[in-house]
């Protein structure tokens, strides 16, 4: 017997950064503002994420490559990592990122690699709580609301 199955989630665009919620906003910027420490030399997609942490705190990171293309890793991961090391008794609440080239910021919302979106339902499942997930474009601002969305089945 075959069943065809669906999944389906709801998330959230913004025109603009200012329409999100104020504690939301001040964590893109500071997503934002990381992005100006990425080190992307190989790629030149230089990536910010700045996560908040139950207590407030905000925690960033970068995209920090390597001649040794695996080597390189990702900004979510970093600053994931950075609060998990860093306050291993708070946890995420919610995770802003924001990418640029030498253009300028990118235009489509970033998008999670899968070793990311692994890492943010790993958070999830450690605290009992959803992360939501901020996705910087000039276009548009995507708002999901458990991290783990991203990661169905
Ligand atoms: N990258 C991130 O840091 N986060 C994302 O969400 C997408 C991709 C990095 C990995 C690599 O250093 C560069 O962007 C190009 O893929």
């Amino acid at each position: 017997m075959i069943r065809n199955k669906n999944i389906s989630f709801t998330f959230k665009e913004y025109d603009i950064p200012e329409e999100l919620e104020p504690s939301d906003l001040e964590l893109l910027k500071s997503a934002i503002k990381s992005s100006e420490n990425a080190y992307a030399p190989y790629s030149g997609f230089c990536v910010g994420a700045a996560v908040r942490l139950a207590s407030g705190k905000i925690v960033t990171g970068t995209n920090v490559e390597n001649a040794a293309f695996p080597s390189g890793i990702c900004a979510e991961r970093t600053a994931l990592s950075n609060a998990s090391a860093n306050y291993p008794g708070d946890h995420t609440v919610a995770l802003a990122v924001a990418a640029r080239t030498e253009k300028g910021m990118i235009s489509e919302p970033v998008s999670p690699c899968g070793n990311c979106r692994q890492v943010i339902a790993e958070e999830e499942y450690r605290s009992g709580r959803p992360v939501r997930i901020i996705l910087n474009g000039k276009n548009k601002i995507i708002v999901v609301e458990k991290g783990g969305d991203l990661l169905q089945i």
